[in-house]
């Protein structure tokens, strides 16, 4: 196959990109090389025979739409993803995540080849009450600038599959951990800033709930889903989701553990305005198709641990002159001095 993978040089994306090459496809890459692009997640593919890269935005509807015309299929991870960095300039969230669809769209829409896989969230549904798990039809309900848009963009997405009669599967997948992910997310951030022994700044009380699922769950259910992509016109959701559910706190004195640190590290700081107490996919129509989630929470973490303690270069790369103005602005007040 034929594969347009857009922000290939982001956490997701790269994974994905790798995978779909080692699996025999030709990849073209679009990314943007935004903050959160990296390309070294793609070094070991760079030189394939199969695997190209662009740079570019997919908001440039005429590039997207030459990029389109040469593929099957059209898998959408570039996004602005982080909520934090939506409530500090919720713009460029409108623009990335809902523009930038609408282009991919349009450009879907003109050529008819290509069929568009698109990512979006379990964030569209916002906060749920214990023991609710959002199902593949739920309402949205979205609380963040971030998935307000993830939200449009996805109201597109059912808009152009209706009117146009096109096949789109829609992917909302639950929070993802792993390898290469940017330290800015909880996760990478707890782990580094463990492994420095420096504070971990728990937002409120620490006892939100969330589902997390291991990169290599999201690439092996990718894979699956485009063997069997629908032919049928309309928006066709699959939710990729662990079960795995787990409040911060949890996650944070395992990350302590792990780090070999005492959970003294943790701080308790100032709450992220409007965080959503808790997230749960119902995964059952992805689980009917024969996947399930093959790396448990317990081992991942630890994998994902030993990942950033052995690749200190990489996430230390990370931390220039733009993520410590982020930090600063969303930590300063927050740390204190620290
Ligand atoms: O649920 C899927 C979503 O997961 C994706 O759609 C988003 O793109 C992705 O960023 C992620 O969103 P979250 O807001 O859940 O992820 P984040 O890593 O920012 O935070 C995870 C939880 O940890 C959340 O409850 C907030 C909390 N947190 C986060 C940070 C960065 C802290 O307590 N302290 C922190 O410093």
């Amino acid at each position: 196959m034929r594969v347009l993978v857009t922000g290939g040089c982001g956490f997701i994306g790269s994974h994905v990109a790798r995978a779909l090459v080692a699996a025999g496809h030709a990849v073209t890459n679009l990314d943007a090389l935004t903050y959160a692009s990296n390309p070294a997640n793609v070094a070991s593919i760079a030189a394939h025979p199969r695997y190209r890269f662009v740079e570019g935005n997919i908001c440039d509807s005429a590039l997207v739409r030459e990029l389109v015309a040469d593929v099957d299929v059209v898998i959408n991870f570039a996004a602005e993803t982080h909520v934090d960095r939506s409530l500090l300039d919720p713009g460029i969230f409108v623009r990335t995540d809902v523009e930038g669809v609408v282009s991919l769209l349009e450009a879907v829409r003109a050529t008819r080849t290509a069929r568009l896989v698109h990512m979006s969230t379990d964030e569209v549904f916002g906060s749920l009450a214990p023991g609710v798990e959002a199902e593949e039809e739920g309402q949205f309900a979205p609380t963040s600038p971030y998935s307000a848009s993830k939200a449009a963009a996805e109201l597109q997405v059912r808009a152009y599959a209706e009117t146009y009669e096109l096949p789109v599967t829609v992917l909302r997948s639950c929070n993802v951990y792993g390898p290469n992910q940017h330290i800015e997310k909880f996760i990478p951030l707890f782990i580094t800033r463990a492994l420095a022994g420096v504070p971990l700044p728990l937002y409120g009380d620490g006892l939100q709930e969330r589902e997390w699922i291991h990169v290599d769950d999201i690439v092996a259910a990718v894979g699956l889903l485009l063997e069997h992509l629908p032919g049928a016109a309309g928006a066709h959701a699959i939710h990729i989701g662990s079960g795995e559910r787990l409040p911060n706190r949890v996650v944070a004195e395992a990350i302590c553990r792990l780090a070999g640190r005492d959970e003294s590290l943790i701080q308790r700081v100032e709450d992220r305005p409007g965080h959503d107490r808790r997230y749960a996919l119902n995964s059952r129509r992805l689980r009917s198709r024969g996947w399930r989630p093959a790396v448990r929470f317990e081992e991942g973490l630890e994998r994902t641990v030993r990942w950033y303690a052995g690749n200190a270069d990489a996430w230390a790369a990370a931390e220039n002159p733009e993520f410590r103005e982020y930090f600063a602005r969303q930590y300063g007040e927050r740390l204190g001095a620290v």
